[in-house]
């Protein structure tokens, strides 16, 4: 329970605190977050702030089988419950999308997440289908945010995207990647359309995006995600069986996997990172990510020297 004075004294201080969100979004060190408070992110366009942690659901969710499902099921209600709002999908997927509708319907929770998809397609008429399928497989008649997947065909999905904004059943748009070779034609995107979100592959150790990608988002006010904050498991192999450094603690880092987070989410364009996740412990562990402090940029690169000298 919050007594009258607390309530008066934080909303007192809501100003101050919006200027100071400003400023740090110019400049290091990132906030210092009060321990239990989620650490948000705003969605333009959607008008919306999600937590830093979101899930991927790219492989795992792909294929279940029927025992499966429980597994799954868990790692979704963890998620929910600790807070988590974003899950990210795609028609591209396997049978993710389905599975994703189907589980968020049993579980009861569209109304607390924001759903991510995309679309992958050569022609408007074939992503307009696709779109109406993604609608279809997700039981949803609002899906939060629509991106053109790999920058498949962009100008003519951006079209439609636009007008299905305009339509009130999606929320925002965006491009994604995950690959450097696609950095080129996503920076012309960018600079180019008005997009809410883009999306790129950024970890500790595939720092490439960070170099003009990230900045051009927080310059155009294009919120971020990450996608492969992992590095696909890259990274759990790179540190297995070391103890985390002692400077984990000034983060309020338990284990690798939020120490990997707090470096993505802690990039001064302020990211939110969708880490493949289909363990309810995963969810647990990685939504601890979105609490406690976040490294100055100091701090970001003494993590950067660590796993380079690995
Ligand atoms: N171009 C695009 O638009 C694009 C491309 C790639 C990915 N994506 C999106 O980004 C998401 C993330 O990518 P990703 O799933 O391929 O790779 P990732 O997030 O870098 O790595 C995922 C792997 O990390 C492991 N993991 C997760 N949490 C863990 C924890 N707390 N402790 C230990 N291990 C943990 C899991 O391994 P196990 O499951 O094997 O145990 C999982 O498969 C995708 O799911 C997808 O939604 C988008």
């Amino acid at each position: 329970m919050i007594d009258r004075r607390t309530l008066l004294g934080s909303i007192a201080a809501l100003p101050l605190a919006a200027s100071a969100a400003c400023a740090q979004e110019r400049s290091a060190p990132p906030p210092r977050t009060a321990p239990g408070t989620l650490i948000e992110r705003p969605i333009p366009g959607a008008n919306d702030q999600v937590p830093v942690i979101g899930v991927g659901t790219a492989r795992r969710y792909a294929d279940p089988a029927e025992a499966d499902f429980p597994e799954l099921r868990d790692t979704l209600a963890s998620f929910a419950k600790l807070g988590g709002r974003m899950i990210d999908t795609a028609p591209s997927y396997g049978q993710a999308e389905e599975v994703v509708g189907r589980l968020v319907e049993e579980l009861g929770i569209r109304d607390r997440l924001f759903l991510a998809t995309k679309v992958g397609a050569d022609s408007k008429a074939e992503g307009s289908a696709q779109i109406e399928q993604s609608f279809r497989k997700l039981r949803t008649n609002r899906i939060d945010l629509i991106a053109v997947h790999n920058l498949r065909d962009t100008a003519n999905q951006l079209a439609t995207l636009r007008g299905l904004k305009e339509a009130g059943r999606i929320r925002s748009l965006g491009v994604t990647t995950s690959s450097d070779s696609q950095y080129e034609a996503l920076e012309a995107v960018m600079r180019r359309e008005a997009l809410d979100v883009i999306q790129v592959d950024y970890a500790l150790d595939n720092r490439n995006a960070a170099e003009r990608i990230l900045p051009l988002a927080q310059e155009r006010g294009m919120a971020p995600m990450i996608n492969l904050p992992f590095g696909r498991g890259r990274l759990f192999e790179a540190t297995q069986g070391r103890p985390l450094p002692d400077w984990a603690a000034e983060i309020d880092a338990a284990t690798w996997a939020q120490v990997f987070l707090k470096y993505v989410v802690s990039h001064p364009s302020r990211p939110i990172a969708i880490p493949g996740m289909a363990r309810a412990r995963y969810a647990t562990d990685n939504m601890g990510a979105a609490r406690g402090r976040l490294p100055d940029s100091a701090l970001r690169r003494r993590m950067e020297a660590f796993i380079d000298a690995l």
